[in-house]
């Protein structure tokens, strides 16, 4: 689909980006020709993956929960650079817990990266564009598929994420006059060790989940980069305050009759509605 300079001239931002989802859409992305800075807290993993890509790639230690951090990381960047014209908001936060047991801090930490941290990157990243009159910018923000519905156990994320969303549909219009595109991507379940590690309590229970989704897996990372790759791309020019859920139809399970698809194998259902037809 995509031919190796599709990014090429591009210079993009992966906040979170030394690791799981993140690092593989920089991954992508580098290798469509772009240039992009891995942004995360710790400075050993993220210099490891800037240099495994090699050229082009660079490492920026940043904490994206403080503001005059996330100001310096753009400074720098556009030192180097002179512009960055892509943006990943992708560094995030997350556990389970029973809400009943969460304590302020707990919800700050997870809304203080998520919401807030997506929030000090877009507006460092906006108000640099809009000073600078870059044509052809864009913003990916990373959300869940739970953002619409809210789920249990992972109410601080459900809720920032939700704002998130609301940020992009929010600017999306506003600063489309700036020639600014903002939009989001859904990921159901993907397997990374940094969400597995929080989210998933045992491998019976993985199984199960599995069974749950439509397409029978769990998405692999390069999926996931392959879409953020287009929406980066000139070939998403006018998809604009858009949310692509990636997710394997996992989200319309709630149809009234879905579950049967997950309980039974195909023959035997078609076996028990045979049974329920009226007799002549
Ligand atoms: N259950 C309940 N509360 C928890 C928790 C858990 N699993 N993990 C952390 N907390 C609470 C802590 O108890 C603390 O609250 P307290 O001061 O009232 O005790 C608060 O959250 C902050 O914890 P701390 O470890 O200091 O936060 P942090 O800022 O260092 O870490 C997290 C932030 C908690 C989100 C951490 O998991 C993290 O950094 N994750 C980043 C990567 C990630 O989550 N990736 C998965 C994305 S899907």
């Amino acid at each position: 689909m995509f031919q190796e300079d599709t990014l090429k001239d591009r210079h993009i931002l992966v906040t979170g980006g030394g690791s799981g989802l993140g690092l593989a859409m920089a991954t992508y992305f580098h290798q469509l020709g772009a240039h992009v800075a891995l942004c995360g807290r710790r400075p050993q993993p993220l210099q490891d993956a800037a240099d495994a890509m090699g050229e082009r790639a660079v490492a920026i230690p940043c904490d994206v929960r403080d503001p005059e951090q996330v100001k310096a990381m753009f400074d720098e960047l556009t030192r180097r650079w002179g512009v960055v014209d892509g943006l990943v908001n992708n560094a995030a936060g997350n556990f389970l817990s029973a809400s009943e047991d969460l304590s302020p801090n707990a919800f700050n930490a997870v809304v203080d990266i998520v919401l807030k941290g997506t929030f000090h990157c877009t507006l460092e990243f906006g108000q640099r564009i809009i000073a600078a009159g870059t044509p052809s910018s864009n913003v990916i923000n990373i959300v869940t598929t739970y953002t619409e519905t809210g789920s249990s156990f992972v109410l601080p994320s459900a809720c920032a994420k939700a704002g998130v969303l609301a940020m992009t549909n929010s600017l999306a219009v506003e600063w489309s006059t700036y020639g600014i595109r903002l939009n989001a991507i859904a990921p159901g379940p993907f397997p990374t060790e940094g969400a597995w590690s929080r989210l998933m309590p045992d491998p019976s229970i993985e199984e199960s989940y599995k069974r749950g989704i439509p397409l029978g897996r769990y998405g692999k990372p390069e999926e996931l980069a392959q879409c953020a790759a287009f929406l980066m791309s000139p070939m998403a020019s006018y998809i604009q305050g858009g949310c692509i859920t990636i997710d394997g139809g996992e989200r319309l399970m709630a149809g009234q009759f879905n579950r049967f698809v997950q309980w039974m194998p195909r023959p035997m259902i078609k076996q028990a509605f045979e049974a329920m037809k009226p007799r002549k």
